[in-house]
């Protein structure tokens, strides 16, 4: 691991926390809640984490998140991805959830809100490491589902930041969802989105005009649309980049054509981020890491990258200024 990478204060602004449940903590929680799964152990389970596409990530991620039942499931889980992160020298992570996935499942949403947000609050006090959390919505559920879950958020809307959207991006496009973010909105939430991961440069557009988000969470297909890329440029909207997902999911064959460095050079607010970490076989460091041996990008280049997170997080004008 580079020793510039290492001590580079950094900003995570796409992590799903059901994303950082490693395959020990799966089995540990599904001992702990009398939970058998269908994968003989850790190793096994590890195994089937080689993914064809989002959908074939997507139906192993709702599988392991079954085991989280308790507030105390809820914190273990957000605690552990805050203990190592924090190692790594990252000083504030926006965090996603997805609450369809749990209250679905009968688990009521302040337990999962309270076991993550304790989590938080731990990790503000301990170690200064500031958070901000993002509930987003399962685009592949309907619209009402996504008003029902708006509504049910009511009671903890002073502990949620913002909006997301997430899951199964084909079929599933901006449109769908723009009359809840409308009321989002007049809620006083801020609005991000998942586009051009593997659907069309067209919903980025879209979520921009239609959702009226601020940031496009992946954003690597806006390399199809030169029109747009010179758009998101103008308007500094950033982009929150993942690599190694995108390698893992098959949105870029090798590191070596990853979009990275041509957005970075075309002047695109791009960030490094780890998305899913216990799936795709790295948090903040490893991502970063990737970017440097896989596709050469300079210790300059990263340090764009890393300040860019900062410009484009949720903090106030003095919090970033303490962040560098
Ligand atoms: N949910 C968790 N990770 C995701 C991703 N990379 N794309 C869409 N939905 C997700
Ligand atoms: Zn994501």
């Amino acid at each position: 691991m580079s020793a510039f990478i290492e001590q580079l204060p950094k900003v995570e602004l796409h992590l799903h926390i059901e994303g950082t449940l490693e395959p020990e903590m799966v089995f540990a929680l599904a001992r702990r809640n009398g939970i058998t799964l269908d994968y003989a152990d850790e190793s096994a389970l590890r195994a089937a984490y080689d993914f064809r596409d989002l959908q074939s990530f997507l139906d192993l991620y709702y599988l392991g998140m079954q085991v989280l039942r308790t507030e105390q499931d809820y914190f273990d889980m957000t605690w552990a991805y805050l203990e190592r992160v924090h190692r790594e020298r990252v000083r504030h992570t926006e965090i996603f959830f997805d609450p369809q996935a749990h209250t679905d499942r009968g688990i009521p949403l302040a337990v999962v809100v309270g076991g993550i947000h304790r989590a938080l609050e731990q990790a503000q006090r301990q170690w200064g490491l500031s958070s901000r959390l993002i509930m987003s919505f399962l685009r592949h559920l309907s619209e009402e589902a996504a008003f029902d879950t708006l509504r049910q958020a009511e009671p903890f809307r002073h502990l949620l930041a913002g909006i997301g959207l997430d899951s199964s991006e084909r079929g599933n496009p901006p449109a769908k969802f723009s009359r809840v973010y409308a009321l989002a909105r007049e809620q006083g939430y801020r609005l991000v989105a998942h586009a051009g991961e593997e659907g069309p440069a067209s919903y980025i557009s879209d979520a921009l005009d239609l959702l009226r988000v601020e940031r496009i969470d992946h954003g690597v297909a806006a390399t199809q649309d030169p029109a747009l890329m010179r758009r998101l440029a103008r308007e500094r909207i950033p982009l929150t980049v993942c690599p190694l997902s995108n390698l893992r999911l098959r949105v870029v064959q090798d590191m070596a054509d990853h979009p990275m460095l041509t957005l970075l050079a075309e002047g695109l607010c791009v960030t490094v981020n780890s998305d899913d970490p216990a799936y795709f076989g790295g948090y903040m460091n490893a991502n970063y890491q990737a970017l440097q041996d896989g596709l050469g990008a300079s210790d300059g280049e990263l340090l764009q990258m890393a300040l860019n997170s900062v410009e484009a997080c949720w903090l106030s004008p003095e919090e970033k200024a303490a962040l560098v």
